[in-house]
């Protein structure tokens, strides 16, 4: 199965995709986590990125495309994929689209998650990362069990460049600019399932699985 995880920065998508990655044998392809790990290895394209990064703007699509194009041709991710993060313009979506039908690749459909903005300040505010595997966490809602440290790698943890309040903002506002319209775009084609993104962590989780039937 391949399937769109839609939603604003700080939703959960990262929170949620572990689990329906495991569950429905799929891939996670995020691409915030591959323009992260391009940063950490200092390759041109983690510099790149990291520019329109840290203003909370997209990266241009004709670099996200060729990214994507070339990761959906590996071949552990033929069982299926879940994007995370992508696509985030109208413009990537018809990209996707028209590749899927150029390859017979099937989007099963788009799950959106919804928060509303102030939610979404205040999880992305307390949200820290670790460094090695891109695992997410809240110093709140859903701490590492030893602080600091990756209850999966055992990887550093701490907050993320683009997650202080002004670039948090930002993001906000290129989402709604520029990536609600792709909801839309794939509404027309009757793929969307708008899931409540607001509660505990299982709660959504629970309400996802009851989307996807
Ligand atoms: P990206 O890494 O994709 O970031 P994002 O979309 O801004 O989303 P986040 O990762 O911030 O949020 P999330 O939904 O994963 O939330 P999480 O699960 O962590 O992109 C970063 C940048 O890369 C972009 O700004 C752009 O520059 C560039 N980029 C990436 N892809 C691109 C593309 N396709 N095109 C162009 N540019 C691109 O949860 C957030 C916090 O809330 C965590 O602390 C979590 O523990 C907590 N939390 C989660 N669920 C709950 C819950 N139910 N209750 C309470 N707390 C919760
Ligand atoms: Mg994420
Ligand atoms: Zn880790």
């Amino acid at each position: 199965m391949n399937l769109i995880l839609f939603g604003p920065p700080g939703a959960g998508k990262g929170t949620q995709a572990g689990s329906l990655c495991a569950e429905f044998g799929m891939v996670q392809v995020a691409t915030g986590d591959i323009f992260r790990r391009n940063l950490k290895q200092n390759t041109d394209l983690g510099q790149l990125a990291r520019s329109f990064m840290d203003e909370g703007q997209l990266v241009p699509d004709e670099v996200v495309w060729k990214l994507v194009e070339d990761r959906l041709g590996d071949e552990d991710v033929q069982s299926g994929v879940l994007f995370d993060g992508f696509p985030r313009t109208v413009k990537q979506s018809e990209l996707l689209v028209a590749w899927a039908e150029s390859s017979g690749w099937k989007l099963a459909g788009v799950v959106a998650l919804e928060v509303p903005d102030e939610q979404l300040v205040r999880r992305l505010s307390g949200r820290r990362t670790c460094l090695d595997c891109g695992s997410t966490y809240h110093v709140d809602h859903n701490p590492p069990a030893v602080e600091g440290t990756c209850d999966r790698c055992a990887g550093k943890v701490v907050q993320r460049s683009d997650d202080t309040e002004a670039t948090v903002k930002a993001r906000l506002a290129t989402y709604h600019q520029q990536t609600a319209p792709v909801l839309e775009f794939f509404d027309s084609k009757g793929l969307v399932s708008r899931v409540d993104g607001v509660g505990g962590i299982d709660g959504v989780a629970g309400r996802i699985r009851t989307a996807l039937g």
